[in-house]
């Protein structure tokens, strides 16, 4: 049985997650949603079933993400999975893709799940570090693995409801959606920034060109923070808070993955 896992990712989470689970089903092939954006062409799975791996983004789903499953044909699909990461709270998310391919294919995914990973939103909080960090990332992998399973016995698995989350979500991601690609205008390279072009090469949305040895982002970000996150001398920064807290990289993440997420 062949499957494709669609997956996008800023700092590793998501794609260790289709990486964990992938490997548990056998004939499995990544494909990334970045290397399938900018057409507006529908997707039809050469597969028996196909997976979703992405990140939770203000409780809902990333741009990205959202486009491409409008454009994702599980009509004559097999077994259909979702997975979100996230640093804490997100499921609404999942009732978000629930709603998109319902109304696109008049279908919803067979199994959703969500997985705490390590948050990596910078602006807000501090990145979990040391003990804490291998913590949240050992429990992420058994219930990937756990995932993997269900996946794997073909189970139906619905999203559960919270309609706090639900509330919440209503409100912050309107927002969000609406201005996420103009953001990066709060973004400055400080005085660490060494010009080596790191940040541009990982964008997976190629948002950012070297402008007189400096970064230049484009304003069609999608807010992943992979530019602030892999910078290797910690210069990309959002806000006041940024410059005195940590950053994070799934240990699994290479700059050969960002690179193969681009489509080069
Ligand atoms: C713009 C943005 C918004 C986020 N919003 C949420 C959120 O609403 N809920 C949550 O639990 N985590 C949130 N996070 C944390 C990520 O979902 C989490 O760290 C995820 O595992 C990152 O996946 P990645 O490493 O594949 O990019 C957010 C992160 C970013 C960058």
């Amino acid at each position: 049985m062949k499957t494709i896992i669609y997956y996008f990712t800023g700092t590793g989470n998501s794609l260790a997650a289709a990486k964990t689970i992938g490997a548990r089903l056998g004939d499995c092939q990544l494909v990334s949603i970045p290397s399938l954006a900018g057409s507006p062409a529908e997707i039809v799975p050469d597969a028996d079933q196909v997976g979703i791996i992405c990140p939770v983004y203000d409780l809902g789903l990333p741009s990205i993400v959202a486009a491409f499953a409008e454009r994702l044909d599980i009509r004559s699909t097999g077994y259909c999975f979702v997975v979100l990461t996230m640093g804490g709270m997100g499921g609404s998310a999942l009732h978000q893709m629930d709603s998109i391919l319902q109304k696109h294919r008049g279908r919803q995914p067979d199994a959703a799940f969500t997985v705490r990973m390590p948050g990596n939103f910078v602006p807000l909080y501090d990145p979990p570090q040391g003990k804490k960090k291998e913590e949240i990332l050992a429990l992420a992998h058994e219930r990937l693995v756990e995932i993997a399973t269900i996946i794997d016995t073909g189970l139906m698995v619905r999203p559960g409801i919270s309609p706090f989350t639900s509330l919440l979500k209503h409100f912050l991601y309107k927002g969000f959606i609406k201005n996420v690609q103009g953001m990066d205008k709060d973004f400055v390279a400080d005085e660490k920034c060494t010009s080596c072009g790191t940040c541009s090469r990982v964008c997976p949305v190629q948002n950012i060109a070297m402008v007189n040895e400096k970064p230049s982002w484009l304003h069609h970000c999608e807010l992943c923070l992979a530019c602030m996150h892999l910078c290797p001398v910690a210069a990309i920064q959002m806000g006041s808070k940024t410059a005195s807290r940590g950053r994070y990289k799934n240990p699994s993440l290479s700059l050969e993955d960002m690179k193969k997420q681009r489509g080069e």
